[in-house]
């Protein structure tokens, strides 16, 4: 057992709780999830920033006093989290006499310390007041505009206090040396040892053209600078209790998640302050990418029409599966969508599609099956497992159970949760494949009772799996899952691992509860629907605008979907062969990249050979054991070489996310389509 600390930035008030901030702080919540189910203790903090002349003038232009204006706005990131079934242990403000007093703890620890390392100076020079930062005229852009923010900077002059980072460059280059884990992902860490090698200037941390801020101990003309103010949080809200102090002064892991924006602050300025104050530093700063929205920036304007509650909400109806199992739905999308590291586009039609073929056709279609098979077959209790009865299939599907059990778990300590969730739906697929080859409804018909409940008891046990894997990120949809399984909720305990390492067999005669829809496929209909409601107006391009200008006017909403071809008569439609089948064999294409050569069985004589431009959407792995569709009566195509294909698959979706076209329900393979 070990002590798992994990925090997000603390958000300025300025905003309101937005897809990026959600992004950072469901990924938090996600991953401390993950260390609770490892048996470790645990702990998540996030909060709100609140200092600083941008919120001072922004409570001015409203008229409000600043204290109101900030506690409104932090009330808002206070009340959204949970929204989005995030539960952290603690909210911490920069305004609280807590954090205020700790921080001139710190500044005084410092002085008392390292003297040299807080002095006074002069400083002028010019100064973003969005980033609070002072910049060099290297840094800035013709006209003197901020190369973030887009906009003049303002010439300051004053004295302030300046905290000696330029004595730190060495140190920090041999802690990043020393601790590879320090900065992660790695190409991030190639970068801030670049910045540190080509030389650091001391800090500028003090400010007097302002009150809005803790002041200097000592010296109260002069407010602390909010990035000297806002990185201790992470330690402040540690020291009002002993029970939490360990999970800083211990040996147990902190873990900063953050914005690939503001890596700097977090992996150079806040170690040296630490190591200033004699502090212990974190385990590692995790730099994440940036969201896009449909592949625009998000501007101010975009960002606050894409609230990540209604878009919750949304998905919870769309889904009927309420607003906590909408929330999950949300999670999953920013955690599976979007590689962790690395910048992704949040596309809603991607969105509808993933949520179909993830969710709905691979894990919710495991389960209502397996379900309904048992309702049938098992009188809905778990049958025994009968060793007798056991082939190689039930072996294979255990080792596969194993191995995504162990890669998931060593992609979640990666900081991988899009890896973890990978695995999950390739056990999900394998389990469907096993569903197919095992064939309980053929066993049934040959009478061997044993064989059927041996098929089914194995599937009960990877769908228990299953419902442990995704409950870091879909924690609501896992515990109705459970509940049709007949277990109580994933309940982690400190000390106690409950990462499966393989499958468990399940007692039998255990009732198990009638199969509900868990994911709910979303027709075309609906789907188009979501998308259409879920499309800020601030998102929409005018027709024949550049649509990645952020901040385009809507004038109509976007095309929902294509033209309809012109309407044809029964008989045409009935010339077409439509028919059942299962892939046996498949292959990749040699220099052909999207084309897999697949072996379908369509109950003829011998198998079929097709080739499908299917190569960019699923390994040749992943398709073996699929029930597809296939046009039987296609002319033969040729592909040269040899390659001829006789007949074709139906699939749905841009070339690299294609879903295939399946049947429901257990129909034999050559079964005609009508
Ligand atoms: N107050 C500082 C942080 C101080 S931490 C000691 C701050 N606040 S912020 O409100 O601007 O939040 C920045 C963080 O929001 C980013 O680092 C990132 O975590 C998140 N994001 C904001 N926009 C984002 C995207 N478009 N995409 C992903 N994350 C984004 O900086």
């Amino acid at each position: 057992m070990s002590r798992f600390y994990v925090t997000t930035p603390i958000y300025y008030v300025n905003d309101v709780p937005h897809l990026g901030t959600s992004y950072t702080t469901v990924a938090a919540d996600a991953l401390r999830r993950y260390h609770r189910l490892r048996g470790d203790v645990t702990r998540m903090l996030t909060g709100t920033d609140e200092h600083g002349l941008k919120l001072e003038r922004e409570a001015r232009e409203r008229g409000i006093p600043t204290a109101d204006f900030v506690r409104e706005m932090s009330d808002r990131f206070e009340a959204a989290w949970p929204k989005l079934e995030v539960e952290p242990d603690d909210f911490i403000r920069t305004t609280q006499p807590r954090h205020e007093a700790r921080v001139q703890w710190l500044w005084e620890e410092i002085r008392r310390r390292h003297p040299e390392d807080l002095y006074l100076g002069a400083y002028e020079g010019w100064y973003c007041v969005p980033c609070e930062e002072l910049k060099t005229e290297k840094e800035l852009e013709p006209g003197n505009v901020c190369p973030i923010h887009k906009r003049p900077v303002e010439r300051i002059k004053e004295e302030s206090y300046f905290f000696r980072l330029s004595g730190y460059g060495q140190a920090l280059l041999d802690h990043y040396a020393k601790h590879p884990e320090f900065v992660l992902p790695e190409s991030r860490r190639n970068e801030v040892v670049s910045f540190v090698e080509s030389g650091l200037r001391d800090l500028s941390v003090s400010r007097t053209s302002f009150r809005w801020g803790i002041p200097v101990p000592e010296d109260p003309k002069h407010v602390i600078w909010v990035w000297f103010d806002a990185l201790p949080n992470y330690w402040t809200a540690l020291q009002e209790r002993e029970d939490t102090k360990p999970f800083w002064d211990g040996d147990g892991a902190v873990v900063h998640l953050v914005g690939k924006d503001i890596l700097r602050f977090h992996a150079v300025y806040w170690p040296a302050i630490l190591m200033s104050a004699g502090l212990r530093l974190p385990t590692t700063v995790f730099a994440h990418g940036f969201l896009t929205f449909n592949g625009q920036k998000m501007s101010k304007t975009l960002r606050n029409a894409v609230d990540p509650i209604g878009m919750a909400r949304a998905f919870g109806d769309a889904t009927r599966a309420g607003e906590a199992g909408g929330a999950d739905v949300l999670r999953y999308q920013l955690l599976r969508g979007i590689a962790f590291g690395q910048d992704g586009d949040f596309d809603l039609a991607a969105m509808v599609e993933r949520y179909n073929a993830d969710l709905g056709k691979n894990l919710g279609n495991l389960l209502s099956r397996v379900l309904g098979l048992c309702s049938k077959m098992t009188e809905g209790k778990v049958p025994a497992i009968d060793a007798g009865a056991t082939t190689p299939l039930e072996t294979g599907l255990a080792e596969a159970a194993a191995r995504h059990l162990d890669a998931a778990r060593s992609s979640w300590s990666r900081l991988e949760p899009h890896r973890a969730l990978e695995e999950t739906l390739a056990l999900c697929t394998a389990a469907n494949v096993y569903v197919d080859r095992a064939a309980p409804w053929a066993e049934a018909k040959k009478g061997g009772p044993k064989r059927v409940e041996t098929i089914l008891g194995t599937l009960l046990s990877v769908l228990e799996a299953v419902s442990v894997m995704i409950w870091p990120v879909l924690p609501s949809r896992s515990d109705e899952m459970r509940r049709q399984l007949g277990l109580a909720p994933v309940a982690p305990r400190a000390g106690v691992d409950q990462w499966p390492s393989g499958l468990r067999t399940r007692a039998p005669g255990e009732a198990l509860a009638p199969a509900l829809p868990l994911f709910p496929m979303l027709d075309a209909d609906t789907g188009q629907k979501l998308i259409g409601a879920l499309t800020p107006q601030a998102a929409r391009p005018e027709q024949g605008e550049d649509a990645s200008r952020p901040e385009a006017p809507a004038a109509s909403p976007p095309p929902v979907a294509p033209a309809a071809p012109a309407p044809i008569d029964y008989e045409a439609f009935s010339a077409v062969d439509l028919r059942v089948g299962v892939v046996r064999a498949c292959e990749r294409v040699p220099k052909k990249d999207k084309l897999l050569r697949l072996s379908v069985d369509l109950g003829e004589a011998s198998p079929r050979t097709i080739i499908a431009g299917l190569a960019l959407s699923f390994s040749p792995e992943a398709i073996v054991g699929r029930k597809v569709v296939v046009v039987a009566n296609l002319a033969p195509r040729d592909f040269g070489k040899g390659l001829v294909s006789h007949g074709m698959v139906l699939a749905t979706g841009p070339s690299d996310h294609l879903t295939l076209a399946t049947v429901d329900g257990d129909v034999p393979p050559g079964a005609r389509l009508k």
